[in-house]
């Protein structure tokens, strides 16, 4: 595939694998000893600290890390799968997250009280979970209140939302959803109550009502938490069957249906496929939508010589291309677009998480308050109980 590398300057990205930034922790406290990205032994440190640990640790690797993370991964997948891995191994002592912090979060609800769960870089968050924060929901839920249709409304959240917004969630008989599970948690919300606020993605929240649900696009309200009851009135908010929350991912947000028409120039015959946290005007005009392990699947399963445009994180649309040269992959876009703060995590950093649980010492553990991981637990057990 054709993309071109940034540039080294103040602003660009680091170059994956060649160089990293020890003095930028952004603000956080990640204490122990930094390995220089420059060290040639970074390979086999990792290998040494990791079969040093055995069967005590259990590496997880998001499918946006970089290759040079999760090749020493046990097992990849999006978020969904994820959390469903980390569950499932309760003989694990410390659970090595490499992905971003609300992810750690849900392993640490997940795990048992004996399991630590790392995240290799505190800096690793996502800029969509940050777009709500559990003040301003509560305040959304007072504004619902005051329209009279909190009691009628079921929350769901997309699993990238903080601990304290699952834990809402759950306190109020709503539950998490990923882009894998989102129409069947929507269905169940349905059976629960009459509309749903749907957090912290919009774009998700309405390419699942409206494609999936068959939910007109006069139904979904979009609730602008920087303004007074949202920007919405008591009427609207009564008359929604979708309420979204005005957050959305800034690496998928980028995607233009504008690039979907120039790839379909450029590459006849093309498929076009995207994540739904992609804006709907761009999944209206892609051939298909679906999460991070259905764009895998469909890539995998494809005939030799079809040729795709992939709209989503380009450390998978890259090893996408590595992985199957018999078939021609391209990103969307034709400018760069990783995902910033998955790409924090890089072997320096997992060297150092290795290393250090390697001698005994926990650095970066996430740990989530246990009446908050209660309620949460709610919520996330109600995804997976999902059909
Ligand atoms: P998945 O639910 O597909 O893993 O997505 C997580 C994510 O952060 C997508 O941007
Ligand atoms: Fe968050 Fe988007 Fe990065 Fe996913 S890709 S972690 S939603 S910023």
């Amino acid at each position: 595939m054709t993309f071109t590398e940034p540039q080294a300057s103040p602003l660009a990205l680091l170059v994956l694998g060649r160089e990293s930034d020890p003095s930028s922790e952004r603000g956080v406290e990640c204490p122990g000893e930094l390995p220089p990205a420059s060290d040639p032994q970074l390979v086999a440190r990792a290998r040494t600290a990791r079969s040093a640990l055995g069967d005590r640790a259990f590496v997880l690797g998001h499918h946006y890390q970089r290759d040079e993370v999760i090749q020493f991964a046990d097992v990849t997948g999006d978020s969904f799968k994820l959390a469903r891995d980390a569950a499932g191994r309760p003989e694990a002592e410390f659970i090595v997250f490499c992905g971003v912090h609300f992810m750690a979060e849900s392993a640490d609800i997940l795990t048992g009280g004996h399991q630590q769960v790392v995240l290799p870089d505190l800096a690793a968050g996502c800029s969509m979970a940050d777009m709500a924060e559990i003040g301003q929901v509560l305040d959304c839920w007072d504004a619902l209140e005051d329209a009279g249709v909190a009691g009628t409304t079921v929350p769901i959240t997309y699993m990238n939302s903080s601990a304290a917004i699952k834990g809402f969630t759950g306190a109020h008989g709503g539950a998490v959803c990923t882009s894998s599970n989102a129409e069947s948690a929507l269905r169940w919300a349905f059976e629960q109550g009459e509309r749903v606020l749907f957090l912290p993605d919009q774009h998700l929240g309405r390419n699942t009502a409206v494609l999936s649900l068959g939910l007109p696009l006069s139904e979904c309200v979009l609730y602008d938490p920087r303004k007074p009851s949202g920007g919405l009135t008591s009427r609207q908010l009564r008359d929604a069957r979708i309420i979204l929350w005005r957050g959305h991912c800034s690496v998928h947000g980028r995607f233009s249906a504008q690039n979907v028409a120039d790839v379909r120039e450029r590459m006849p015959g093309v498929t076009v496929l995207v994540h739904p946290e992609c804006q709907h005007e761009v999944v209206t005009s892609a051939d298909l939508v679906g999460s991070t392990e259905f764009i895998i699947r469909a890539v995998e399963t494809a005939p030799a010589g079809s040729s795709w445009a992939v709209g989503t994180e380009l450390n998978l649309v890259r090893r996408l291309a590595r992985l199957h040269p018999d078939k021609q992959i391209s990103f969307l876009d034709k400018t760069v677009c990783y995902c910033s703060t998955m790409n924090r995590i890089d072997l320096p950093h997992l060297v150092r998480s290795l290393e250090s649980l390697a001698a005994g010492q926990v650095v970066n553990r996430i740990t989530v308050d246990l009446t908050v991981a209660a309620n949460a637990r709610l919520a996330l057990d109600r995804m997976l109980a999902l059909p």
